[in-house]
């Protein structure tokens, strides 16, 4: 099974490492055949698999429910889970939210944040639980920011968000995964942490990790389609195709050829 420490390796050699999120075991059991270096049991479960417009309506029980079932299905993966919306706006609620994702079988919990939740990530860090901190586009705010936009666009917020990596950073954030963002700004960030992998979606081809959501890169997205996702099974054929989709993904993202320019924000910072 993936460990932190191998990812921390990957990162030192410039080996990148594939991301999908997961929600069952099925799905989780063909990304052990590809092997796909980590999952994420995302909040997304909101949308698409309970049919929300948002992530907000997502609990605590649901995301314990499915991270047990992910790791039932796959013993290759490193695991994270979401802490779903406002689960984590205290410490004493993040270490309980921790713990039941934890004992389902996360390897590390992810939440959405960025300098107001340092003492969150310490004091979970302390306690033995890795913390991913996701910025960028967090979509549990997505109505604090009036749509699903891309962050960081300016010289001024692309150094707001710097600051906020490295304040979660010196609090002991493990991981950082960054949403829709310049592709420069991820290029930066992913330089300036050398121990710290960060993952990316639609953050550019330079992040140590790409992540995109299962369903997006199914095809099985019958709304807007973002700019960042790629359609990996638009390219297979056959009866084993999702298993053909999961390990073009994985072999794109080792070789680089995911993403391309077109799945990234190019702005001058
Ligand atoms: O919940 C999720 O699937 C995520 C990804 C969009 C990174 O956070």
């Amino acid at each position: 099974m993936i460990s932190l420490s191998d990812l921390r390796q990957f990162k030192q050699q410039g080996r990148k490492f594939s991301c999908l999120t997961c929600y069952d075991a099925s799905m989780a059991k063909a990304m052990e055949k590809a092997e796909i270096d980590t999952i994420l049991v995302g909040d997304s479960l909101g949308m698409v698999i309970q049919g929300h417009d948002s992530t907000l309506p997502v609990t605590l029980e649901d995301m314990v429910y499915h991270t047990a079932a992910v790791r039932r299905g796959n013993q290759h993966a490193f695991l994270m889970t979401d802490l779903p919306f406002l689960s984590y706006a205290n410490v004493e609620a993040a270490v309980a939210g921790a713990r039941a994702v934890m004992q389902a079988g996360a390897q590390m919990i992810k939440f959405e944040g960025g300098a107001w939740l340092a003492d969150t990530v310490q004091v979970l860090t302390r306690n033995g639980v890795p913390v991913c901190v996701h910025l960028g586009l967090t979509p549990q705010s997505v109505h604090v920011f009036g749509g699903y936009k891309v962050q960081g666009k300016t010289r001024d917020a692309a150094d707001a968000l710097i600051a906020d990596c490295q304040a979660v950073v010196d609090a002991g954030a493990a991981m950082l995964l960054l949403e829709c963002v310049p592709a420069q700004l991820g290029k930066e960030i992913s330089a300036l942490f050398p121990e710290v992998p960060v993952i990316g979606i639609g953050a550019g081809v330079d992040t140590d990790g790409q992540v995109l959501v299962v369903q997006d890169m199914l095809g099985l997205n019958y709304g807007h389609v973002a700019r960042f996702v790629r359609n990996f099974m638009q390219e297979q054929s056959g009866a084993t195709a999702i298993q053909d989709a999961f390990n073009a993904f994985h072999v794109a993202v080792l070789d680089q050829s995911f993403p391309a320019t077109q799945h990234t924000f190019q702005v001058e910072l």
